[in-house]
């Protein structure tokens, strides 16, 4: 049985983390500095959630990053607290301390311990490109538009540098337009919203367009628990999905609607707005060659289980509403 410390285990990736290493009989630390738990009630049921000890506390402060890394994160920490696209851009200050001194005092008490770390990157940290739908590679980073990738690029940096000087084996994860139960913040939130909606029969507009790489949390959840084991360094690696449009994701809700006997909501959801400043397809070539092949739910198979999964906690009245509009949450 591992120790390990999961940061930011009440967000969406986290919830999910902690799922896959209780599975896996691990003795699990949950640290965040909210004590809200929606996302962990969605998908763990009262027993595993006694099996997880929490921790309130803050990424960005040092002395109690350490003392939870020393005691419960032994075995290894997986790092994904942290502030998105929209709360960095809002105070970029914040996000700044958050972002980067946080995940710079996990590496920090890393090296102490003598532990390694999987911390969250981001796909934030590319621009974007003429040819969104050719697959990517880590090295076309750089390009990002947004303070929150410039802090994920630093971590980048940090990381490998704490490994230079201090041996501390880390891997970076770059996951894109991750969905399914969970996700209902950021900036790539609005088609699993809209998924939600649909379970309750409202419409909803998802507020970007274009490719992207869809990635279903339980996926990207599982691949961060197997970079635990990765070889020794400081890696950084793309997650992909499955490539599409937005605009194809809102037919195949119809599809999966339809399919689940619920034909009479086709055409609730719709999309508008830009396309993402990101590239819409990531090669996870390297990360394969490190874990071997990470899972890849086909993305029809992905939607279609999220909305299943709303459906059954709205019937039985644990749906949380609060990223619906104020207007559909009445
Ligand atoms: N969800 C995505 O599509 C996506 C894509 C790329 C990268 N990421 C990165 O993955 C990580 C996890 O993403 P998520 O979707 O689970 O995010 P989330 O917003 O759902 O969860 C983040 C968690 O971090 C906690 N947190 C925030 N500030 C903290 C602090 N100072 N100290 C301790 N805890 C703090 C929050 O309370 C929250 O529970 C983040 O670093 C995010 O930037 C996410």
């Amino acid at each position: 049985m591992s120790k390990i410390l999961v940061t930011g285990a009440g967000g969406c990736i986290g919830a999910w983390v902690v799922k896959h290493l209780l599975d896996r009989g691990d003795e699990v630390t949950a640290l965040d500095k909210s004590p809200e738990r929606h996302r962990l009630e969605s998908i763990l049921d009262a027993d595993a959630l006694d099996r997880v000890r929490f921790i309130e506390g803050d990424v960005a402060d040092l002395d109690g990053v350490r003392s939870a890394v020393e005691t419960h994160g032994r075995d290894g920490v997986i790092h994904l607290a942290g502030m998105q696209v929209p709360s960095c851009r809002a105070n970029p200050i914040l996000g700044a301390r958050v972002n980067v001194l946080g995940t710079l005092a996990i590496l920090e008490a890393a090296a102490e311990v003598g532990c390694r770390v999987v911390y969250a990157s981001s796909a934030a940290v590319f621009g974007p490109d003429d040819e969104p739908t050719r697959p990517h590679t880590e090295s076309e980073a750089g390009d990002t538009r947004s303070h929150y990738g410039v802090f994920k690029l630093a971590n980048e940096g940090n990381a490998r540098i704490q490994f230079q000087d201090r041996g501390v084996s880390s891997v970076g994860l770059r996951p894109l337009t991750v969905y399914g139960v969970g996700r209902d913040f950021g900036m790539t939130s609005g088609p699993t919203t809209a998924l939600k909606a649909a379970v309750l029969g409202r419409p909803y507009e998802i507020g970007f367009t274009g490719p992207t790489d869809f990635q279903l949390v339980e996926d990207v959840a599982a691949v961060f628990v197997r970079c635990l084991a990765a070889p020794e360094g400081a890696h950084v690696f793309n997650v992909h999905g499955e490539t599409a449009t937005v605009e194809d994701v809102v037919a195949m809700i119809d599809d999966v609607l339809e399919a689940a006997g619920l034909g009479d909501r086709r055409g609730l959801v719709t999309c508008t707005g830009p396309h993402l400043p990101i590239p819409g397809a990531l090669d996870d070539s390297a990360l394969a060659a490190a874990i071997g092949a990470p899972p890849r739910t086909p993305l029809r198979d992905g939607l279609a289980r999220t909305l299943r999964a709303f459906a059954t906690l709205h019937a039985d009245g644990r749906l949380d509403l609060r990223d619906l509009p104020q207007e559909a949450n009445a």
